[in-house]
């Protein structure tokens, strides 16, 4: 009986360590995953293929900066880069959103401000749809000064 026992356990144990040392292998060999789950979420596949229905204009991205600076620059920073004063202690940290512009696309971005999740904030009750997009066009200019 007793021997019995030790059997099933030396058998959990060694199921155990297969696993995690799968795992870990399959963390090493896809670093580029293991850093992009740590700092974004996906959208689901449709609404990161949306294409933005307000025109890149200068009017746009002046009403997204506008926006940004009302709203979001106590998190992310005034310069967008995840520093804001508001977003010290939180975790995860705010994003850096001048990294992820041009990076990730306008549906993706969208669908994030919309919805939020954890420390930050789902906009679609407080800003309109077009408001949502004029921040996606004014992030996505934020490419150029990297
Ligand atoms: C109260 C703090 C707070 C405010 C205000 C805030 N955010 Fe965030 N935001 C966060 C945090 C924290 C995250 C990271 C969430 C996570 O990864 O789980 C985040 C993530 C994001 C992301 C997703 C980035 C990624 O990693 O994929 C976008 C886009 C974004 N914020 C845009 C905005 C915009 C635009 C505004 C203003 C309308 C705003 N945020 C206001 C805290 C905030």
């Amino acid at each position: 009986m007793n021997s019995h026992v030790s059997h099933v356990s030396f058998l959990c144990i060694f199921v155990f360590l297969l696993s995690g040392s799968a795992l870990w292998a399959y963390g090493d060999k896809h670093p580029e995953k293991k850093k992009i789950q740590k700092h974004h979420w996906a959208a689901p596949p449709e609404e990161s293929k949306r294409t933005n229905p307000v025109f890149l204009s200068d009017d746009s991205v002046l009403r997204g900066q506008t926006l940004y600076l009302e709203n979001c620059t106590g998190c992310h920073g005034r310069n967008a880069d995840g520093r804001g004063t508001d977003g010290k202690d939180m975790t995860p940290r705010p994003s850096n959103l001048r990294a992820m512009a041009g990076h990730h696309s306008d549906g993706d971005m969208a669908w994030k401000i919309k919805k939020g999740k954890g420390p930050m904030p789902g906009w679609e009750d407080i800003l309109s749809e077009e408001e949502i997009w004029d921040l996606v066009n004014f992030i996505q200019t934020l490419k150029e000064n990297n």
